[in-house]
């Protein structure tokens, strides 16, 4: 009898595991793009054209740890339903793909395009793997392809690269903008724990002008994938320098940091001391922002960290990116800020709203909106059934379900309050495997994945007084994979 239960116990998970639906297993995010199958990390050459917001991946398509880079692809019209496009960029005789831009050359200084058809054209990183394997230090340099039908196909051009490596072995993931002012494409390239800004009128031939970094921000690890745009603040363009480090991120591993100033076409003078974070959990990594998206600027992660990325419990597929943010900057004392906060077509995903109790019954995906006089004083625990747990205010995933499969991912994440308001206003998304925290308007944001044995059925609110938060709204999401 013990044996008969134990096969039909069997063959039961057997059914349940292969009747899940692609895009519904087990922990599949349900609001965030993640890859049907394969492993993927950074976002790349992201690009919005003719109502199409193009994502490009680091990708490797034929296993789920780390490989050959190629550049996968998924377009939306709405930064949330998705379809992943066959892949774009493959390795070629200079190398992997690795993390970059894309651009669309509307003035055609490129000559890529032909009459009435701009091109798009991507930069990015080649990363030639005999060169690494010999330990010679000019492996990586910057290549760029084109496409004339809106991103499906690409053209590698003919004398990559086009710019060599002058002997720096962390030399990559160039970010290129147009500069009105000086009719010049720029570009931002990591480069060690630095980033290099170059110029070009035709996407072909670069100028390098200065360097920035030295004495500036966290230096515990490689400077990757960084950005460089303006944001209008009261009539004013505030520059902004996204700069992603691995390690050496607030909690160890990796993380993004970013520096406000000003930028004159040539030259990064920051007006901003000491280190800043984007993001202070512990998920949150290669976020850059979008190009040819005018003056919104929409910011996108992928939603992991190299401490752990490769051996998180997901499968047929690994990694997802964070959900897409539009940046603002706002004014704490006398100092900006950068802020970030959920994309507002999100908005069209609630299909109920509620209030919820001291303790709730949940399902995910969900947003939760809390508003309290009191900051610090109350926490959220999402749990289930077997007591695993996450505690939410700061992040505590120390019991969030499984976690031995790296030494480094259990852990208490902490965020420094920016905002100097007495009232705090905290807005979670909770999907199958991730927290996103926005606290006071996107001036401190936290991102942890978690991966509870069976999903969280229960949402408590738990504070030092026993008093419940001012206002609190639950809003259940519907799923993008719909
Ligand atoms: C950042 C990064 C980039 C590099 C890419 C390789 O996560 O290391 O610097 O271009 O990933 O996949």
């Amino acid at each position: 009898m013990r044996l008969f239960l134990l096969t039909i116990a069997i063959s039961l998970s057997c059914i349940t595991a292969s009747a899940q639906p692609v895009y519904h297993e087990k922990y599949r995010p349900q609001l965030h793009f993640s890859p049907q199958a394969h492993w993927m990390n950074d976002p790349n050459g992201m690009v919005y054209y003719k109502g199409t917001y193009h994502l490009f991946f680091q990708y490797y398509p034929d296993s789920s740890v780390w490989g050959p880079m190629h550049w996968g692809h998924a377009v939306s019209i709405d930064l949330l339903h998705w379809r992943q496009e066959p892949i774009a960029l493959y390795p070629d005789s200079l190398g992997y793909i690795f993390s970059g831009s894309a651009v669309l050359d509307k003035n055609n200084t490129s000559g890529f395009g032909k009459a009435g058809q701009p091109p798009l054209v991507a930069i990015f990183t080649q990363h030639d793997p005999v060169g690494a394997s010999r330990q010679t230090t000019d492996f990586q340099t910057q290549s760029i392809a084109y496409s004339l039908d809106n991103g499906r196909t690409w053209t590698k051009y003919a004398h990559n690269p086009v710019i060599k490596n002058p002997g720096i072995t962390d030399f990559r993931d160039p970010k290129v903008s147009w500069y009105e002012p000086t009719k010049n494409w720029i570009m931002t390239l990591a480069v060690k724990d630095k980033v290099f800004f170059y110029s070009s009128p035709d996407l072909k031939n670069w100028h390098m002008n200065s360097e920035f970094g030295h004495g500036a921000g966290a230096h515990g690890g490689v400077w990757e994938c960084p950005d460089l745009f303006a944001i209008d603040f009261q009539g004013r363009a505030v520059w902004v320098l996204i700069v992603n480090i691995n390690p050496g991120g607030p909690n160890g591993g990796s993380a993004t940091q970013y520096f406000l100033g000003d930028f004159d076409g040539k030259k990064f003078t920051p007006s901003t001391a000491g280190t800043r974070w984007l993001d202070y959990g512990p998920d949150e990594y290669a976020g850059v922002t979008w190009s040819n998206t005018g003056t919104r600027k929409i910011f996108l992660g992928w939603m992991s960290n190299w401490l752990y990325g490769q051996a998180v419990p997901t499968s047929p597929w690994r990694s997802a990116t964070t959900l897409p943010r539009q940046l603002g900057l706002q004014r704490v004392k006398d100092s900006l800020y950068l802020t970030e906060e959920p994309v507002k077509e999100l908005a069209g995903l609630v299909s109920q709203v509620r209030a919820p109790s001291r303790i709730t019954k949940i399902t995910t995906p969900l947003k939760i909106d809390i508003g309290t006089g009191r900051a610090r004083s109350f926490a959220i625990t999402f749990s289930n059934d077997t007591g695993e747990e996450t505690i939410l205010g700061y992040i505590d995933r120390n019991h969030s379900g499984l976690t031995d499969f790296a030494k480094d991912f259990a852990g208490r994440y902490t965020a420094p309050r920016i905002a100097d308001s007495g009232k705090l206003t905290l807005t979670i998304y909770a999907d199958a495997s991730s927290f996103e925290l926005f606290a006071d308007g996107g001036l401190t944001t936290m991102t942890a994945l978690v991966f509870p044995s069976r999903p969280y059925t229960k949402m408590e609110i738990r504070s030092a007084n026993g008093s419940m938060p001012e206002s609190l709204k639950l809003s259940n999401l519907a799923s993008i994979w719909k």
